[in-house]
């Protein structure tokens, strides 16, 4: 499958959207989010670089999954910074249940697994990269440095989404990349509904969002 097929495919994208309410529930939450944000910029390098171990040794893909991961630690600094000029002290944090409900899903045997834990990522990346606009939006005009901070990783992440994809459609044929992709997208939207909200970038709706669903 060749990378442009695969960018069709992605167009399909996610299999529900996050409300504006979601955005601005978190208003008052900022050192929750940007320590959050560090441990998920950390967290998605250290992915990237598993993944290099276990997919094909080709040079273009170790290539783009180097290039991500050092990408993501480049966002961690990024985001640690943000945190020190705001004085707002780092510390671990125990992780969301949101991804490991997403991994849950992956299919047991190989080469199946694989695809589906780099489909898994490639969702991740493209709620991340949803979740991420709508932060921009919800805090231009109120604390404008964030929404560039937030603005600049959208681009970002949705290329990196695009990279799970890609390696993804080099180990089984476009048509069960595109099927699999369906019905893990619909997997993560039913996540997504039933976890509870929280000061979170992969957190539950806020109750009023609910209420209007
Ligand atoms: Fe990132
Ligand atoms: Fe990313």
């Amino acid at each position: 499958m060749s990378p442009r097929t695969v960018r069709s495919t992605m167009g399909q994208g996610l299999a529900s959207a996050t409300p504006p309410s979601w955005a601005a529930s978190l208003r008052g939450h900022l050192d929750e989010l940007l320590i959050e944000q560090a441990q998920l910029e950390k967290r998605a390098a250290s992915t990237a670089t598993a993944f290099l171990f276990r997919v094909p040794q080709a040079p273009v893909v170790q290539q783009a999954l180097s290039a991500l991961a050092r990408e993501e630690l480049l966002h961690f600094e990024r985001t640690l910074r943000l945190c020190a000029t705001r004085a707002i002290p780092f510390r671990t944090q125990p992780p969301s249940p949101y991804a490991e409900r997403l991994k849950a899903a992956c299919r047991p045997a190989m080469p199946d697994r694989l695809v589906d834990e780099l489909l898994v990522a490639a969702l991740i990346e493209a709620r991340s990269c949803e979740r991420m606009a709508a932060l921009a939006d919800a805090f231009a005009g109120v604390d404008d440095e964030l929404a560039a901070f937030w603005r600049d990783l959208v681009a970002a992440e949705a290329r990196h989404q695009v990279v799970y994809a890609d390696v993804a459609a080099s180990l089984v044929p476009a048509a069960a990349v595109a099927a699999r992709w369906r019905e893990l997208a619909a997997h993560e939207a039913r996540v997504l509904g039933v976890l509870p909200w929280s000061p979170r970038l992969h957190g539950g709706l806020p109750a009023a969002a609910h209420g209007r669903a």
